[in-house]
């Protein structure tokens, strides 16, 4: 029973009380996106498995220890996404995207499922927000990626986040590095773990990426890959950098940086918290030059990043950064009483009409409870009707913050509240702790005007 009430390890609810939080995160994230140019893309929750296998590479943790895959009644296998990149390839190619005006720009909020050993900042159901850009080779296009990502931290009032930026390469130059690397391994093949000895041979860069502690040691002293970079992949990793300092965007490099993902292919980078423990890369990506045509499509070089935005808001927390406030009902209208229930009904229809919140009592409890319930909910004007003032056709707005009470007619009642919540919105509103005069703001008091 106790089953029933209990969520999936390392999945976690939202609750209302906080859900504004995360609105407010993934706004801010898709508007600045859009101002760079990208639209959002929405991709089914599960995909083909042979998708991850081959996209994401199934020499990878991912691919091999922490997906969700399973035989649907029709005995296909299927793959809960372990990220966003491969669907929108996928989806990108299916669409015919691809045949439109390149670059194409998308960006998506999603749940991934990876299974994972659950801790802070380590879920096995999160939420990414991530970008893929189809068809640019230019390394513009990897410093415009970074600058959007910063952008959205900035925005967010997130300053603790330090760049780590890597080239890892293009296939030529991957060559020589995978000899070196194989060489360096092979000499203590013994210790690395199973999985990393089967990797020696098949792609020796995941044993740089692997978690176990013995093997993430070894693999301190490895051959680095920048030392490895052909001359293509130097210049454009050298014009990426000239880019991020012309933007004013401060970046290390990082050359331990090989990222989980088998796509990509010259640029990587992380954006890392210290504030938040062990998991503290908030957002990763990169370009992935190979990806759209090893997937069947044609040769489109292409990057993309996704941020992972529950390490996103502990950061947040963590830092203290403002988050706007719960939205509060404008009104709460308490009715005692058959008639008075009515009226209510057509107010609060009325309101919302006009774009307001406004609630009522579905209970029909006492005018106490009604008004606490009022209270309890946060609201910031009520108004109680009894029979009297559906018969006179006023009643008495109260302002809950201040007490103040107002008179209002029930026949004008939402333009007389647009009226009232406004003028006293404007009232509390200071400059410099000086209150404004409207007036003569708008011009209002000059005579000359
Ligand atoms: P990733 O580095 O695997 O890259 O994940 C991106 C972000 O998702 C991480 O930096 C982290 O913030 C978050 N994340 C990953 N795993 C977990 C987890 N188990 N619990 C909580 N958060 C997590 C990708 O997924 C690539 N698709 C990014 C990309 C897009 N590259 C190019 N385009």
């Amino acid at each position: 029973m106790a089953l029933l009430t209990k969520a999936i390890k390392g999945t976690r609810d939202v609750l209302p009380k906080d859900v504004h939080k995360n609105q407010y995160i993934e706004a801010t994230a898709l508007d600045i996106a859009e101002k760079f140019g990208y639209k959002e893309i929405r991709t089914p929750v599960f995909e083909h498995t042979e998708l991850f296998q081959r996209g994401v590479g199934d020499t990878t943790d991912v691919v091999q220890k922490e997906m969700y895959t399973f035989d649907d009644k029709g005995g296909r296998s299927i793959t809960l996404r372990p990220e966003g990149t491969a669907g929108a390839v996928r989806s990108y190619l299916e669409n015919g995207l691809c045949n439109e005006a390149l670059p194409q720009k998308v960006c998506y909020l999603t749940s991934c499922y990876r299974y994972e050993k659950p801790q802070a900042g380590r879920l096995r159901e999160f939420h990414q927000f991530g970008v893929e850009c189809f068809g640019t080779a230019s390394p513009l296009a990897d410093a415009e990626l970074i600058s959007l990502a910063k952008s959205i931290f900035d925005t967010l009032g997130v300053n603790d986040l330090s760049l780590e930026i890597n080239s890892i390469g293009c296939p030529t130059c991957r060559t020589e590095y995978h000899k070196a690397l194989k060489e360096y391994f092979s000499s203590r093949k013994d210790e690395l773990c199973e999985t990393c000895q089967d990797r020696l041979d098949r792609n020796p860069m995941r044993i740089l990426d692997c978690k176990s502690p013995i093997c993430s040691e070894i693999a301190k002293n490895a051959p680095v890959v920048t030392d490895y970079l052909c001359d293509e992949c130097r210049q454009h990793f050298d014009k990426v950098q000239e880019y991020l300092k012309t933007m004013n965007i401060e970046f290390s490099i990082n050359s331990k940086i090989v990222r989980g993902l088998d796509y990509y292919t010259k640029t990587v980078f992380e954006f890392v918290s210290n504030s938040i423990g062990a998991q503290g890369t908030v957002c990763g990506g990169g370009r992935y030059d190979g990806l759209v045509d090893e997937l069947g499509g044609p040769k489109t070089p292409s990057l993309g990043f996704a941020m992972g935005l529950e390490r996103l808001m502990l950061v947040m927390e963590a830092q203290n950064a403002p988050f706007p406030e719960a939205n509060a009902p404008d009104l709460f209208v308490v009715a005692m009483g058959d008639k008075a229930t009515l009226k209510a009904v057509e107010i609060v229809k009325d309101m919302r009409a006009e774009g307001f919140t406004a609630l009522m009592d579905l209970n029909q409890r006492s005018l106490r409870a009604q008004m606490k319930y009022a209270d309890k909910l946060n609201s910031k004007f009520t108004i109680v009707i009894g029979d009297n003032e559906v018969n006179d056709g006023i009643a008495k707005l109260k302002n809950m913050k201040t007490g103040e009470e107002t008179e209002i007619a029930l026949t004008t009642f939402v333009s007389g509240f647009y009226n009232i919540s406004l003028s006293e919105q404007l009232a509390d509103l200071e400059i410099n702790g000086e209150e404004i005069d409207f007036g003569s703001l708008f011009g209002l008091n000059n005579e000359e005007n």
